[in-house]
């Protein structure tokens, strides 16, 4: 049985990049190994400084979880913020982690230059922190989707440290892990890449939103003039809306569309409409779950009691365990 790590930032609602980048994987690894399923509010202070309603955003991402089918009797499912060795462990990495190595991140260099007047050091220091999550379980393998690849090489690359300056063979180095298969991007409706949070919230569909605008949104995604030729090579808009497609629908209807398309004869509007079924669809029930879950305040509350306790329990044992490693002692 192996250790499996991975968590979600409380800045939004979770949509189906989330869904098919992580959750999704998260429901087949809970069946069959030790897993660790986290809301990542620590990290959301990076971005969201002042977020305002932090309770309502974790409650909210919380129910999106059980609402998809995480089961805190197969999985531990906790907050972030109740397991506080996790900060521990963050400062003592944060020694070995650096400043060269940081600033090379390539989130990093993107969020800099999305909030330049809020350049701050726990922005830099993210890959750490996230480190500290996964090697604070001894996790081998971390669901995540492609954006978080080099997240994950850093994590290698301060387990590999720590064990090579204190001369142990103490954290395993964990992968992103998707099933054997390459690490995957959802894109977005807006045609320009991948599916997250945007200002508008126009790019996302969010597993909790109305269905009525989740067809809208998807009918109002964007497509191109048309193919001229047969047999075209598709631009990346449309390339897009395709894989969005190949990861909700069957295989026929995508090989339906993609046969329009290399005739000319496709219509986009067709297409949507197939798209924002499946979508529909899937989303539906998980949509029902989410209402329910929300009335349910006593059995959130217990969700996270027990996820924390248990995530505490091989928590303190990392820390006392890296404690004695560096060198730090209780009595003389
Ligand atoms: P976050 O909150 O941005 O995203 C959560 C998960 O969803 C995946 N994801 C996607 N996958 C495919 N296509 C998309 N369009 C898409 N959008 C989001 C992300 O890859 C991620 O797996 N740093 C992490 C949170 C975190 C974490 C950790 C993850 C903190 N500590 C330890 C794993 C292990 C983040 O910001 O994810």
């Amino acid at each position: 049985m192996e250790k499996i790590v991975s968590g979600i930032r409380p800045t939004g609602n979770l949509h189906l990049g989330n869904y098919f980048g992580a959750v999704k994987n998260f429901l087949r690894l809970q069946e069959e190994h030790n897993c660790y399923f986290f809301i990542a509010d620590y990290h959301s202070l990076t971005t969201h400084p002042t977020p305002g309603d932090l309770t309502e955003s974790v409650k909210n991402v919380l129910v999106e979880y059980l609402a998809c089918g995480l089961d805190p009797e197969k999985a531990t499912i906790y907050l972030q913020s109740d397991v506080q060795e996790v900060a521990e462990l963050y400062l003592l990495l944060n020694m070995n982690a650096y400043m060269g190595e940081l600033q090379r991140v390539a989130s990093f260099k993107e969020k800099a230059r999305k909030q330049p007047q809020n350049i701050n050091a726990g922005l830099l220091t993210y890959p750490v922190l996230m480190a500290a999550d996964i090697l604070l379980h001894h996790a081998s393998k971390v669901p995540v989707g492609q954006d978080q690849q080099q997240h994950l090489e850093m994590t290698r690359t301060f387990a590999r440290r720590f064990n090579n300056m204190y001369k142990v063979d103490y954290f395993p180095e964990p992968e992103a892990y998707n099933f054997g298969d390459n690490l995957i991007k959802v894109p977005g409706l807006d045609g320009s890449g991948k599916m997250g949070k945007s200002e508008t919230g126009n790019n996302a569909i969010f597993l909790s939103e109305d269905l009525k605008k989740t067809r809208k949104k998807i009918m109002r995604a964007v497509t191109d003039a048309g193919p001229t030729q047969k047999n075209q090579e598709k631009p990346e808009v449309i390339q897009n809306l395709f894989k969005l497609m190949s990861i909700v629908s069957s295989k026929d209807t995508v090989e339906y569309f993609d046969e329009q398309y290399n005739e000319c004869k496709i219509r986009y509007g067709d297409m949507k409409k197939q798209l924002a079924e499946d979508v529909i669809r899937f989303v539906e029930p998980i949509k029902q779950n989410i209402d329910e879950l929300h009335k349910n305040e006593e059995y959130l509350n217990k969700v996270f009691e027990q996820g924390a306790e248990r995530a505490k329990e091989n928590a303190g044992k990392t820390i006392r365990q890296v404690r004695e490693i560096i060198g730090f002692k209780n009595k003389f």
